[in-house]
């Protein structure tokens, strides 16, 4: 084309089964949105579960958001949920409010990894085991297990997609963009896409177009924490929509002819992929582009179906809000919950549990985002 675009599923009924024959809940709670999040019902102020989420700006998290409701919900465990927004003071306000309702279990995606660890602390010091959800909390032993999609294999996965789908020929111009520094997992998948991608780079096949910090590391595989820190500090969106639109048109307006044409772009997430994506159409010397993402949001599905959007890495959070609340529910148990590896967090190996991703592009969508029974296909138009 012109423009050319380019696991393990617990069930969450068999969690539900679980979680029932468990026991061990009181009246479940739900309910209204308040800015901060849903607010639980009066039930003497008991909240078995906290859950702290970072944003509801982001179609990603609200995903999220609707798993824990319905798990919990329906097994019957008071929850609540709350959204950070953005904010690491609103997230330690969010967990000192939980502590106060008497969580037992804090899930907890943190806005920044780092800044966290004063919140999960507190959690800790109040005898509440701490989840990290998908984004690790880093330099604190107060963060009892992970759980996380494999963030490596995101990286891989858009980084091997870009090879398979690149234009023939050599020098082909590449675009980096990556995660907010904050985050953890931005650094996850950044390694992944440049352990594939760099040899690609080193051998001639790609030329980078935007970024003279990972043109200078361009001949060294493995990079160190603050070699990719390097790295990002260039090239991040902050996972913000409009940081990357203007990046983005920054990057086209310095670009030369060399640097123009067919072109391949690796972007970290769908909203960021979007935005990019829209900047990259417009431009009269862009004669095609490829670009990824991640999270198989519905305006990102959309786009591929569009074809204004190569592909997208389905996470899916059913099975993580799931394995979430088994582990909860062993802890409220009294049982030790079942983890298959460790993730470093500068300070212990968190035992973790990792669920494996899906690549989905517009020959897979429907069957890995409408039959897996996560969207309906009324969601889209023009699904074949
Ligand atoms: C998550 C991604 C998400 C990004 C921005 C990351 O930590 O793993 O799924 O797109 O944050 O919210």
């Amino acid at each position: 084309m012109k423009k050319k675009l380019m696991g393990l599923l617990l069930s969450a009924a068999m969690v539900l089964g679980l979680v029932a024959g468990c026991g061990g809940g009181s009246q479940t709670s739900g309910g209204s949105d308040t800015q901060s999040g849903t607010k639980v019902e009066d039930n003497g102020g008991d909240v078995q579960v906290g859950i702290v989420l970072p944003t509801k700006d982001e179609p990603r998290w609200l995903q999220d958001q609707k798993q824990f409701e319905q798990i919990l919900g329906d097994a019957g465990f008071t929850n609540q949920v709350l959204f950070s927004q953005g904010s690491s003071a609103t997230e330690k306000t969010n967990v000192e409010t939980l502590i106060s309702k008497g969580i037992k279990v804090l899930i907890i995606c943190a806005q920044d990894g780092a800044a966290a660890s004063a919140a999960v602390e507190e959690a800790r010091d109040a005898g509440v085991k701490v989840i990290a959800y998908d984004r690790l909390i880093t330099g604190t032993d107060a963060v009892d297990y992970y759980v996380t999609f494999d963030s490596f294999a995101v990286g891989q996965a858009q980084g091997q997609y870009l090879i398979d789908n690149a234009p023939s020929g050599s020098n082909i111009p590449l675009y980096l963009y990556a995660g907010a520094a904050t985050d953890n997992n931005a650094f996850i998948f950044f390694e992944g896409a440049w352990s594939v991608l760099q040899p690609k780079i080193a051998d001639g096949t790609f030329k980078i177009a935007n970024s003279s910090e990972a043109e200078a590391l361009q001949d060294k595989n493995e990079l160190s924490r603050d070699e990719i820190g390097k790295i990002i500090g260039q090239i991040t969106t902050d996972w913000d929509f409009n940081v990357a639109k203007s990046k983005a048109e920054a990057h086209l307006t310095a670009a030369g002819s060399d640097v123009k044409g067919d072109v391949l772009v690796l972007a970290p997430n769908d909203g960021t992929s979007r935005s990019i994506a829209d900047v990259f159409a417009t431009d009269k010397d862009i004669s095609s582009y490829v670009i990824t993402g991640q999270d198989s949001e519905k305006a990102s599905v959309q786009y591929i179906i569009d074809g204004k959007q190569s592909m997208t890495v389905f996470k899916d959070t059913r099975t993580l809000a799931a394995d979430s609340v088994a582990m909860a529910v062993d802890i409220l148990d009294g049982k030790e919950p079942a983890t298959d590896s460790t993730y470093n967090n500068e300070k212990i190996d968190v035992p973790a549990k990792q669920t494996a991703i899906v690549v989905v592009t517009k020959d897979n969508v429907k069957e890995a985002l409408v039959d897996s029974g996560y969207y309906e296909a009324s969601d889209f138009t023009g699904l074949e």
